[in-house]
């Protein structure tokens, strides 16, 4: 079967991270070709001394060598590629289904029936859908405080992504021209509903964890909770609505991808693809040239219902409280005051929530900048200096952002919650990565002051002048493009490496680059040497199909610094493809993979990382996976040179071009192992662990999200029924690993 990137699992409801509304030609063809002639004289004669550079950063802040812990080794036997509906886990591995979508999280609530009559209310208390990012809080034996270090009791934190939207109804409902453009107010309450953030208890009492529905702790936040706008945007004229005319308050947070902790100890929830939900017009609607800007760079250019109809309940929103009307982005009021135009000035946010204060309104932490922000992880806290954030923008040549707190981070804030987020996250500067072909990079700050900012930025034939550093934030992708940052394909979860110190970010995939007429502008975007692939996977994709991971190594190991070097740690791609210029890892039928998503580093094992997959390319051979990873670091590979074939590139005009780039040690069966592949229609996301590293916690998301509503009342046509099997519907679902007899995962 050919397969498709055209992906349309609901990451993307309308394919949004899949669509480029990156048009300001950073890095597109025309400054390739120059940057191809430098390479060339960094190839032949300059290359020495880049790589003498960064080389020279890893070992000075390494002491040569004994700088990753290699006393672990991956112990278990890798798991096959196959399209089975199960999770295949290595033999010695156990899992149990820990918390499915409809679970309730109260003892008041009843079980999930699981036909769709469940009704919107009660999703106040039943997990939502599409677990995603997902962190693990200790407490203390008795259950009633904070306790990081315990293993057996703890709350789990996790974000809601979006739904699988055929599996929330009944089938008489889905059965009947389901969705309707004027929706059942009550479906669109459950949808509501079902997005957000849980914080669950888990205990793990008999040898088996389960969710103590018991705990004052447990707390369902939807797309509805009361949110404050933290931050120097709060209050700003570009996040009045009518709902918060003063700019201080929204309702909800949104396609809640990956996530974030503090050395405070709580939980930061991202959001992602939250543009596709807000009907807007057609161009032309906005009250200035300026909105029409902004809205195009961060929605696209088109007119939409949104991904789910939700501004448009059937017979109007009666709600007297504009639950449905603050969907819609179209001017109809006198003023932002009157209306919502605003309301999407009101997401794009990372969302900090105390796990330990069940009543705490969530805070929008507005200077880290709003965009699709995929996930938030820090370096290292060390006392006296910044607290620091790595984040990527999730959508086909986006950036990698990183935040860098104002105050130094002090111990005594270490049980700070809230409070402290306010101290660490609410005053601080935003940089963008821009990377250069001869492996080095900068990190660019977006301030008002900055010249070119300062200066304005035209695209889609209107200039655009910031108004202020609050304009800058809420607009920051603009403000990144102002400055020449790097156009990656499709940044997803950052890791630091706890011993390294090194910075890893996937790149999922792109099919965009190189390619001309993706943009209106009919700008081609060409290769660079940090995202130097467009092949032809054999199947019809062309492009980077299968993505890669990068890395980045601060200048002087201070994660504050302003400079950079990188490499390419991993590349994905089906074993079998060219090993030169595709299959650059050398991966085996043992580890190879598409489409990393998922990124993490155990705290428990000091060198290990897992990588989890969001495929849509190599689903032919294979459901979505996870593979356990001990990297090396910075610089223990070396400089290649890839040839992109003209056959695999029809339309640039760049025929058999050679892209210089640098590349990680090829991976080997001690370093990269398949551990796990889920069930049909999934991906594998969310990933965490209790501290003694002997339970891991992942989550199973959509699946089988590819079941057709004309099948839903035959189930033997789902495309899973996992994790319950028989006839009943598929679910999302928090899953624990364990080894048997206990044990190190992945030892
Ligand atoms: Fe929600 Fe980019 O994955
Ligand atoms: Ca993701
Ligand atoms: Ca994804």
């Amino acid at each position: 079967m050919t397969h498709t990137l055209t992906k349309h699992h609901p990451d993307s409801p309308n394919g949004e991270d899949d669509i480029s509304k990156n048009e300001s030609g950073n890095r597109g063809f025309e400054s390739v070709l120059d940057a191809r002639l430098a390479r060339r004289s960094v190839l032949k004669g300059g290359f020495g001394l880049a790589a003498t550079g960064f080389m020279g950063v890893g070992l000075s802040a390494c002491g040569g060598g004994s700088d990753t812990d290699n006393s672990f080794r991956l112990g278990f036997t890798a798991v096959a590629k196959n399209l089975n509906d199960v999770v295949t886990l290595p033999a010695g591995y156990t899992y149990s289904a820990l918390y499915r979508v409809g679970d309730p999280i109260n003892a008041a609530t009843a079980a999930y029936a699981n036909d769709g009559s469940d009704t919107a209310a009660s999703f106040e208390f039943r997990a939502g859908d599409h677990h995603d990012g997902m962190a693990y809080f200790g407490l203390n034996a008795a259950g009633t405080a904070k306790s990081l270090s315990n293993s057996s009791r703890g709350l789990l934190a996790m974000n809601h992504e979006n739904i699988t939207q055929i599996f929330l109804h009944t089938s008489a409902e889905v059965g009947a021209g389901f969705p309707t453009t004027a929706r059942v107010a009550a479906q669109i309450d459950k949808e509501v509903n079902v997005h957000g953030v849980s914080v669950v208890e888990v205990q793990n009492s008999t040898g088996t964890f389960a969710v103590n529905k018991a705990s004052t702790f447990n707390r369902r936040i939807t797309a509805a909770t009361e949110m404050d706008l933290n931050g120097p945007v709060r209050g700003a004229a570009l996040v009045q609505t009518k709902y918060s005319t003063t700019g201080v308050k929204t309702r909800g947070t949104l396609n809640n991808c990956a996530n974030g902790v503090t050395p405070w100890g709580t939980y930061i929830t991202c959001e992602e693809n939250w543009a596709g939900y807000f009907k807007r017009p057609a161009s032309a609607n906005p009250a200035t040239s300026k909105e029409q800007v902004a809205q195009n760079r961060y929605m696209g250019t088109g007119a939409s219902n949104g991904s789910y109809g939700w501004a448009n309940p059937s017979g109007g929103d009666v709600s007297g409280t504009d639950l449905y009307n603050r969907w819609n982005i179209t001017v109809t009021g006198a003023a932002a005051t009157d209306d919502f135009r605003n309301a999407a000035n009101t997401f794009g946010w990372n969302v900090e929530v105390d796990p330990f204060s069940p009543a705490a309104i969530p805070r929008k932490r507005t200077a880290m900048g709003r965009f699709g922000h995929e996930g938030a992880m820090p370096a290292k806290a060390v006392a006296g200096k910044p607290i620091v954030y790595y984040m990527g923008d999730d959508s086909r040549g986006e950036y990698i952002y990183k935040y860098v707190s104002t105050a130094n981070w002090d111990a005594a804030d270490a049980n700070g919650g809230l409070s402290a987020g306010d101290k660490y996250l609410d005053s601080g500067k935003l940089y963008v990565a821009k990377f250069n072909d001869n492996g080095t990079g900068q990190w660019i700050e977006l301030n008002i002051t900055h010249p070119t900012i300062a200066a304005g930025y035209t695209a889609y034939g209107y200039a655009y002048t910031f108004a202020d550093q609050a304009d800058v934030l809420v607009n920051c992708r603009l403000a990144a493009d102002a400055v020449g940052a790097t156009p990656m394909d499709r940044p997803e979860w950052t890791g630091v490496h706890p011993v390294t110190g090194d910075v890893y970010v996937t790149l999922t995939n792109n099919t965009d680059r190189g390619k001309t007429g993706s943009f209106t502008s009919g700008k081609a975007r060409g290769l660079d040497a940090a995202n130097p692939r467009y092949y032809d996977d054999g199947e019809g994709i062309k492009g980077n199909a299968n993505g890669h991971i990068i890395r980045m190594k601060e200048t002087g190991s201070d994660p504050a610094a302003l400079s950079f070097n990188w490499d390419i740690y991993l590349f994905g791609a089906e074993v079998g493809l060219d090993t030169t210029n595709i299959n650059i890892s050398g991966l085996t039928a043992d580890n190879d993979f598409s489409s990393p998503d998922g990124l993490w580093f155990s705290q428990a094992v000091p060198s290990l990382m897992w990588i989890q997959t969001d495929d849509g390319a190599y689903t032919d051979v294979t459901n979505c996976m996870m593979l356990a990873a001990l990297p090396g670091k910075h610089g223990d590979g070396g400089a290649t040179a890839i040839n992109v074939a003209n056959t695999a590139v029809p339309s640039n005009g760049a025929a058999n071009q050679t892209v210089a780039t640098y590349a990680g040690k090829d991976a080997s069966a001690a370093t990269l192992r398949r551990f796990l592949v889920g069930p049909k229609g999934c991906e594998i996301t969310g990933i965490t662990e209790t501290p003694d590293g002997k339970a891991i916690f992942i989550n199973i998301q959509h699946p089988g999200e590819d079941t057709l509503a004309a099948n839903i009342a035959t189930p033997a046509s789902y495309q899973s029924t996992w994790p319950e099997g028989g006839t009943a519907r598929p679910r999302s679902s928090t899953i624990v690993i364990t080894k048997t007899g206990g044990g190190l995962i992945g030892s």
